[in-house]
C-alpha cells in the first residue's frame, strides 16, 4: 500500500466514503437495492447482458462478468435471491431447438459492486444451459430476468442469531452472497466504522465437495473466516481425501455426528434463534431435511419453503 500515491489516497478515501454513505442509508431503510442507485433487472422481462470478461478456475468452473448498462448501475439483486436466463438450447444431435430457462445466484454484490455482475458457473457435459456457457464468447449477450426467490435477507427482521447452512457445489453461490452481505454490515467491516446497528448473525457453514479442486470460493471463504474473528466458520467436507487433510473437516457425507460438532443443537418449538439453509445436489439436500428432523427435532420441511421457515431450501 505504500506505492499509493496521495492522489489514489483521496480517491480512496472519496470511494470509502461514498461506501460509507450507501451503507449507512441502507442500514436506516428497509428498501431494498434500486433505491439509491439505478438497477438494471426487470422481474418480468429478459434484457440482453454482454459478457466482458472469463475467468476459468478449473476445466468445468468459470466466472463469468456481464456488464451492466453504466459504471454506476447497480444489478438490482437483493442478497439471497437469484436471477434467470433464458436459452435456446441447440440439440447437438437432432439439431433440435428449445427454449430454455435456469437460475443462478451472482457471487458479486450490489452492495459493494457498480457497473457489471459475476456468476460463477459449473459446466455439465450434458447440461442444456452448459452449452451456453461453453460456447459463449466476450461481446456476446445473454438474456437475464429478475430478481426471483423466497428468501431476501435484507428483509429478513429481526435477524437471526445463528445461520446454519450446508450446501454442495454450485449450491455455495447463494450462500457466499449471504456470508459476504453479513460481512459488509458486521463491524468486522472497516468501511462501516460508527454505526451502530452491525449484523451480529452467527454463520456456520458446512461445504461439501468431492475434491479438493471443486471447492468453489476457497480463498474468500478462508479470508472471511480469518476477518470475522468467530463470526464466521466454516467445515469443509470431500468425497476424496486431499494430500492434507488437516483442513477438511470430514471426508465422506455430512452426519449427525458432523453437525453437532459444527454447533447444531436440537430446536424446540419455541426456538426460533436458528435457521438452517440447504442448496445444493438432490441427495445432499434429501439427506439434510431427513436428519434435520429424525436427529434435531425440526419440523417436517415442506416441498417449498419460506424464508419464515425454520429450514429453507433455495
Ligand atoms: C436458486 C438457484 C441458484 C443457482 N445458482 C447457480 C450458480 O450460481 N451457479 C451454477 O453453476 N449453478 C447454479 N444453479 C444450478 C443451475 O440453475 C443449473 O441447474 C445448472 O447450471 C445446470 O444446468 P444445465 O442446463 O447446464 O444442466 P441440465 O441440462 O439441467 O442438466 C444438469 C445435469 O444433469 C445431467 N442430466 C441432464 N439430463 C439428465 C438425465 N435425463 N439423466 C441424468 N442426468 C441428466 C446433465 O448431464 C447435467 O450433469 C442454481 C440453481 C438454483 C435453483
Ligand atoms: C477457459 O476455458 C475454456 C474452455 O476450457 C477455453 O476455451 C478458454 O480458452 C479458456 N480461457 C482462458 C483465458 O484460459
Ligand atoms: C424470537 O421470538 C421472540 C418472541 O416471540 C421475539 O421477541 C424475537 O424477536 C424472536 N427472535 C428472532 C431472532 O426471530
Amino acid at each position: 500500500m505504500s506505492s499509493f500515491s496521495s492522489n489514489n489516497t483521496a480517491a480512496l478515501a472519496v470511494i470509502a466514503i461514498l461506501a460509507y454513505m450507501y451503507f449507512a442509508k441502507r442500514q436506516s431503510s428497509s428498501q431494498t437495492s434500486g433505491s439509491v442507485f439505478k438497477t438494471s433487472l426487470i422481474k418480468e422481462e429478459f434484457l440482453p447482458f454482454e459478457l466482458i470478461d472469463i475467468v476459468n478456475h478449473t476445466e468445468d468452473i468459470a466466472t463469468y462478468r456481464f456488464k451492466l448498462e453504466s459504471e454506476t448501475h447497480k444489478l438490482g439483486l437483493p442478497i439471497g435471491q437469484h436471477i434467470t436466463i433464458q436459452y435456446t438450447y441447440k440439440n447437438p444431435e437432432s439439431g433440435e431447438e428449445s427454449e430454455i430457462i435456469r437460475h443462478y445466484t451472482p457471487v458479486s454484490l450490489d452492495l459493494e459492486t457498480s457497473g457489471y455482475f459475476d456468476l460463477l458457473i459449473k459446466k455439465y457435459p450434458k447440461g442444456k444451459m452448459s452449452q451456453l456457457f461453453r460456447d459463449i464468447k466476450v461481446g456476446d449477450h445473454i438474456k437475464v430476468r429478475g430478481p426471483k426467490g423466497f428468501y431476501n435477507y435484507e428483509k429478513l427482521l429481526p435477524k437471526k442469531k445463528n445461520l446454519f447452512m450446508v450446501c454442495g457445489g454450485t449450491g455455495l453461490t447463494p450462500m457466499a452472497q449471504i456470508i459476504r452481505g453479513v460481512y459488509l454490515n458486521s463491524k468486522h467491516n472497516p468501511l462501516l466504522d460508527g454505526i451502530s446497528n452491525f449484523d451480529e448473525t452467527k454463520i456456520t457453514l458446512i461445504y461439501g465437495n468431492q475434491k479438493e479442486e471443486d471447492i468453489l470460493l476457497k480463498k474468500e471463504l478462508d479470508e472471511l473466516v480469518a476477518k470475522m474473528d468467530g463470526q464466521l466458520s466454516v467445515y469443509y467436507i470431500l468425497d476424496q481425501a486431499p494430500k492434507d487433510v488437516s483442513w477438511v473437516s470430514k471426508v465422506g457425507y455430512a452426519d449427525k455426528e458432523l453437525l453437532e460438532t459444527a454447533g447444531l443443537k436440537a430446536t424446540s418449538e419455541d426456538d426460533n434463534e436458528t435457521q438452517v439453509l440447504l442448496c445444493g445436489p438432490q441427495g445432499l439436500v434429501s439427506g439434510m431435511k431427513r436428519m434435520l428432523t429424525s436427529d434435531f427435532n425440526f419440523p417436517r420441511v415442506k416441498p417449498i419453503t419460506k424464508m419464515e421457515d425454520k429450514v429453507f431450501v433455495f
